[in-house]
């Protein structure tokens, strides 16, 4: 077990370079399934949930070979079981997205109800609605905690969502995408992860168009070939950064973005008093006076990403008046708060609403990670913190944050990873 310890209080100021993008790389990883030569995907983040689409991938028979940190060769034409295990899948939600691939290239997909980040009800209604609408067969019953579906040929189709969902965007052009005639998908998500994941299949020889509008048309075709792709930057890694510039009234040039991804948290910050200067691939961020309340939102692609929920909040919690905080997307993504309120935050929760009243200073104390995106606030606001914070529960950081510790203590944070031992451990 491993927690995090930080001596906040520290101005952070430097350079930090951006990663790959989780949430595209964990939908291209299991899309590579569908071609018929090897691929090579590059920028590649180093987080412990493309570790698991990795193993995943081998499970099934695919050959995995990384070239160097952030580049890998996929082989999936020695592929010989269509079933992804619970010891897997149980570790990553997107997990599911190989129930789109291999239904998409074999016809047939098993795939464990996947696991990730709990903050609410996660259906997948959406995906299956997706695949049945393709003329696949789910059975309407959940057996051994595995979801099935199988079709012959699959056959495109209109397709409507209910919701607008990302994973079901996803899911349902990586099934569409050999199908026999077209899929239109409407009311489709918009995230700049979609478009990645569509520009790759397009790299193997797809015909999918509309990508990052909400109609998006996949002309089916027979086969897929092998190519050479490169992931975008990580939106939610890079606005993550930004608010830690703007949490400790430092001065972080972070590089490797693409500025137009950012535009939502980029406002937001700038209204809290935030200067954000968009240079190329970079941006940069400073504080220098009070962070002033506002009011935040989330919506789906453009809106500002749920996503980066709690790392702005941590802002508003130190901001000089009262913010109310909306999270139209997650049912239960304020787990966090109790966290805060540990570190002198004053906060109030009702359902899916936050009303933070700013205080002056946070002080150091020792809290837990709830779930990927809320371990990067405690992180925040230890760093902004007086005092010594403890952070448990890390491994959900992990998942998502590549490099994290180095890339702190580079630009001045004093964090390191300390091994704590299991209380079940036997003494010597
Ligand atoms: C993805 C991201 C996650 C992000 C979320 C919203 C990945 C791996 N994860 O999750 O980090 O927080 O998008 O930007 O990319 N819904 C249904 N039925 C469905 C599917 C979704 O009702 O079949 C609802 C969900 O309960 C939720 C909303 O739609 O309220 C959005 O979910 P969705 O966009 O699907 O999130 P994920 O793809 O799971």
């Amino acid at each position: 077990m491993s927690r995090y310890r930080i001596e906040g209080g520290r101005r952070l100021v430097g350079e930090v370079t951006i990663g790959g993008a989780k949430n595209a790389a964990v939908a291209v990883i299991p899309a590579v399934v569908l071609s018929d030569g090897p691929c090579r995907i590059e920028n590649i983040p180093n987080i412990s949930d493309i570790f698991v689409s990795f193993d995943i991938l081998k499970a099934l028979g695919a050959q995995v070979r990384m070239i160097n940190k952030t580049t890998v060769e996929i082989d999936p034409r020695t592929i010989c079981s269509h079933v992804v295990p619970h010891e897997l899948a149980r570790n990553m939600r997107a997990s599911y997205y190989f129930l789109g691939s291999l239904l998409g290239k074999f016809g047939t997909a098993k795939v464990s109800l996947p696991g990730g980040c709990n903050f609410g009800v996660r259906p997948i209604d959406q995906h299956l609605k997706g695949f049945t609408a393709l003329g696949a067969s789910v059975p309407a019953m959940i057996e051994n905690g595995m979801i099935e579906a199988t079709a012959t040929q699959l056959i495109g189709n209109s397709i409507y969502l209910d919701v607008v969902s990302v994973g079901a965007t996803i899911n349902i052009m990586l099934a569409a995408v050999k199908a026999r005639g077209i899929t239109i998908l409407e009311n489709a998500a918009k995230e700049p992860h979609i478009v990645d994941v569509a520009n790759f299949l397009n790299a193997m020889g797809a015909d999918i168009r509309g990508a990052g509008t909400d109609v998006i048309k996949i002309c089916g075709v027979p086969h897929l070939h092998g190519t050479t792709y490169s992931i975008i930057p990580d939106q939610i890694e890079a606005g993550t950064f930004m608010a830690i510039a703007a949490a400790t009234h430092g001065d972080l040039l972070i590089k490797n973005v693409i500025p137009k991804h950012l535009e939502s948290i980029s406002a937001k910050l700038t209204e809290m008093g935030a200067q954000v200067e968009e240079i190329d691939d970079m941006v940069r961020v400073t504080m220098d006076g009070p962070i002033k309340h506002c009011n935040v939102k989330t919506m789906p692609h453009p809106g500002f990403p749920t996503d980066m929920q709690p790392q702005i909040a941590v802002l508003l919690a130190l901001s000089d008046g009262t913010s109310i905080v909306t999270d139209t997307v997650w049912e239960n993504r304020f787990r966090y708060v109790d966290e805060l309120r540990r570190m002198g935050a004053q906060a109030q929760v009702n359902g899916k609403v936050a009303v933070f009243e700013g205080v002056p200073m946070l002080t150091g104390a020792p809290v837990k990670a709830y779930d990927l995106r809320a371990g990067a606030a405690m992180v925040i606001a230890g760093l902004a913190a007086q005092g010594i914070t403890e952070i448990d529960d890390v491994h959900y950081i992990e998942r998502g944050y590549e490099y994290f510790i180095e890339k702190l203590r580079a630009v001045g944070a004093e964090i390191r990873r300390v091994e704590i031992p299991s209380p079940f451990a036997r003494r010597a």
